[in-house]
């Protein structure tokens, strides 16, 4: 269990055996894993170990539910760096945007080769969708999915998802280097997400989701593609920590919160209430907003 994202839990490749046939059961979209390696090291190796654990457990969940749902991974370093930085550390502490790239290249190959059908880049790097596009199509994957965080603020709302996957910033930095600006909107947002449409993204997603409606209302304009918007860790924690001291309806609120997402034009949202949401025999397209 992760004591900050209550109902949320770290599984073992058992466990998410009968997790994502439940969910595929349940009628849930996709699942996007994230892997919490056993040892970390300055590069992240473990991402794009054949044997790692989010390639493991790719191909388990491919095993248990073939097509009946869609198997993505997020792709990124910072769970498997020993400093927990989403790219490769130079010299002088700063994140190397290019060195990062060439190890997104092989971790994208590692996780399609697991039978990821999508990846999801989230490192926020320069030029990744294109590096990763390439990589795929090189090694014959040419049908394996890009959805790029493309709009990825450097926001406050990632606290619990770090604790979920033991991932601190060695020394106290920050991702202000590589994540967008806060204040900045809709126009920093658009250079990013045409960037990576540009580069072979089939999907964008802006993240987090309720602080960003204006984004996610400007992307929805701007593009033809899917588009995703991430409703993160502290938006979850939340309503989870006010509806357990009985300060808000927790059914009412996380209801209202996943149809303003909707309403602003996302098309697919990730969420760690997608069992919960399922359970209740819902599905996205439920929710047509005007
Ligand atoms: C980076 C990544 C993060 C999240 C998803 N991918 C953390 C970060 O950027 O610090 C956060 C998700 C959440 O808070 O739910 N690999």
């Amino acid at each position: 269990p992760i004591t900050s994202l209550p109902g949320v839990v770290q599984h073992t490749r058992e466990s998410l055996l009968a997790e994502v046939r439940e969910l595929a059961d349940l009628g849930v979209g996709a699942i996007i894993l994230f892997g919490i390696p056993s040892t970390k090291d300055s590069i992240g190796s473990g991402a794009f170990d054949p044997e790692g654990i989010v390639q493991l457990a790719l191909a388990d969940a491919r095993e248990a539910v073939g097509d009946r749902l869609v198997v993505m991974a997020d792709l990124c370093v910072d769970e498997y760096t020993d400093h927990g930085h989403c790219g490769i550390v130079d010299a002088r502490g700063s994140v190397d945007n290019d060195r990062t790239l060439e190890v997104y290249a092989k971790i994208a190959v590692a996780q399609a080769r697991a039978g990821a059908q999508v990846v999801a880049p989230s490192g926020m790097m320069d030029g990744q969708v294109g590096v990763i596009r390439q990589a795929l199509d090189g090694a014959g994957f040419g049908d394996v999915s890009i959805l790029a965080y493309s709009a990825k603020y450097a926001s406050g709302l990632y606290g619990p998802f770090r604790d979920a996957v033991d991932c601190a910033i060695v020394g106290g930095g920050d991702r202000k280097g590589y994540q967008q600006d806060w204040r900045n909107g809709p126009r920093e947002a658009l250079r990013e997400v045409f960037a990576d449409l540009d580069q072979g993204a089939d999907m964008v997603m802006v993240k987090p989701a309720l602080s960003y409606l204006d984004v996610i209302a400007a992307v929805r304009q701007a593009v033809d593609v899917p588009v995703a918007a991430y409703h993160v860790s502290g938006e979850y924690s939340m309503i989870k920590a006010a509806a357990a001291n009985g300060w808000i309806d927790h059914d009412v609120v996380a209801t209202e919160q996943l149809t303003a997402i909707r309403r602003a034009g996302a098309d697919v949202i990730l969420t760690y209430f997608a069992r919960w949401f399922a359970e209740r025999g819902w599905r996205p397209f439920d929710f047509q907003c005007e």
